[in-house]
């Protein structure tokens, strides 16, 4: 197993494991550009998991400077429940760590149970005291 920071060469082998992968959003956040500048903002928190020369995991995180965010934490089908996930997010927290950003935060869909479920029996506290407000840019 080869986890390694990822590149904008990964994006169409990335995005084609996102799009087969249920839980996993989609938007134009992340479009080639979009991705681009988002791997160039945060160059060391973006991370894949390669094995037989392929990706098999990746997640992606990003940081204001204060608090990680991430998205995206997703392993193909037949690589699941063997640590692959575990390893990727380990590694981002030692990144954010390294960074002085001591804390870390990240969406789940409601009605997305084994993401819910990976992310408790990983130790993550499933917060009940916050809602997400969000509005686009180009509305008044
Ligand atoms: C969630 C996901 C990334 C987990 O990947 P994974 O590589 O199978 O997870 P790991 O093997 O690292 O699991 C680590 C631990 O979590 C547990 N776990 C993983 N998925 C679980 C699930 N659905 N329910 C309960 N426990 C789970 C494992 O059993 C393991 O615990 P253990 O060490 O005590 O056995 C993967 O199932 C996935 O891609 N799901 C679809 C996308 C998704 O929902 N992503 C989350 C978006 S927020």
């Amino acid at each position: 197993m080869i986890i390694r920071q990822m590149t904008i060469n990964d994006y169409e082998e990335v995005l084609s494991l996102w799009e087969r992968t249920p839980g996993i959003g989609i938007s134009e956040a992340d479009t080639r550009d979009n991705m681009y500048r988002f791997l160039q903002r945060n160059p060391c928190l973006n991370m894949v998991c390669q094995m037989d020369n392929r990706i098999v995991g990746t997640i992606l995180c990003g940081s204001d400077g204060r608090r990680g965010y991430i998205y995206h934490t997703a392993v193909e089908r037949e690589y699941r429940l063997r640590g692959i996930a575990l390893e990727l997010v380990k590694e981002v927290l030692k990144r954010l760590r390294v960074l002085g950003i001591d804390k870390c935060h990240l969406f789940v869909f409601a009605d997305n149970k084994v993401g819910q479920d990976f992310w408790k029996a990983v130790g993550w506290q499933r917060r009940d005291d916050l809602l997400i407000f969000s509005k686009r840019s180009g509305e008044s």
